[in-house]
């Protein structure tokens, strides 16, 4: 399948729904999870966000996030970002999915939003639950401290956690009605993404997916669009606007 292909079915779909990952904010400055600037102080990802590791020692956890809401707050939506939330204002029906927790699409624009993994900016009481926002970079304190007194942790979703309740339904319940899903910067190594992409494809839906090198989600998509995030999407979304009634 050609490239044309996939911008003639774009300057013709009803529907579109967008999944995003880490790729999408490389070009912002923030890390990938799995790419060559993964490690923290030779921790991965998966030895500190999970409630094992904020049970050892939360402070560690908090160091963590830390130093990544420092980048995200230096970082900017790139013209990736930008792109998708211009594509929200050409759909009826529109949804952005994404795994990350930079706010980065938010800030470019972007309103019919789900962040699944959560939010970085926000923390969540360990006794009470109630859930806060917390601005400070660098941390006023370690750890972060809800106001009934008692400890809290990152709201995000970590590893051998739940979804938030509805959350992975209300992606679902619009995948199932797609006629278009692109797919932008995500390994698939968490295997959410290749689950909604395969609603998706059950549905009929044309598949995109945009990745500097073949990801797991390559395999289901109609169209391997190899690039940078940066440029390729907003190459693809320009042609389809362009004859795009
Ligand atoms: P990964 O780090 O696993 O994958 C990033 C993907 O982006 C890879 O497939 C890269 O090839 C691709 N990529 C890198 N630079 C790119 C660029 N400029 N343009 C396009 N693609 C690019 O990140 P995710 O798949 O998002 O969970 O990881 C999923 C989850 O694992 C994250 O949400 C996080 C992590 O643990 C939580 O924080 C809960
Ligand atoms: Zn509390």
């Amino acid at each position: 399948m050609s490239f044309e292909v996939a911008v003639n079915r774009l300057a013709n779909a009803r529907s579109l729904a967008i999944i995003t990952g880490a790729g999408i904010s490389a070009e912002s400055g923030i890390p990938t999870f799995r790419g060559k600037d993964g490690l923290w102080r030779n921790y991965r990802a998966e030895d500190l966000a999970t409630p094992e590791a904020f049970e050892r020692s939360p402070k560690t956890v908090w160091e963590w996030y830390e130093m990544r809401r420092e980048i995200c707050a230096k970082a900017k939506p790139n013209e990736a970002h930008l792109s998708i939330a211009d594509m929200e204002n050409h759909f009826d029906d529109f949804l952005l999915i994404t795994q990350n927790v930079d706010g980065l699409h938010t800030r470019a624009g972007s309103k019919k939003v789900l962040e699944i993994h959560g939010n970085i900016w926000k923390a969540r009481c360990m006794k009470c639950k109630n859930v806060f926002e917390v601005k400070d970079v660098p941390l006023k304190e370690n750890p972060v401290k809800c106001q009934c007194g008692s400890i809290a942790r990152p709201h995000i979703v970590w590893f051998g956690e739940k979804y938030e309740p509805g959350i992975l339904e209300k992606a679902i319940d619009f995948l199932s009605k797609t006629d278009f899903l692109i797919v932008v910067g995500t390994s698939g190594m968490v295997t959410t993404p290749i689950y909604l992409a395969q609603t998706a494809d059950e549905a009929g839906a044309y598949i995109v997916d945009v990745n500097i090198e073949p990801s797991l989600i390559t395999g289901l998509a109609d169209f391997f669009l190899q690039g940078k995030a940066g440029s390729a999407l907003p190459h693809l979304w320009n042609k389809s606007k362009e004859i795009r009634k």
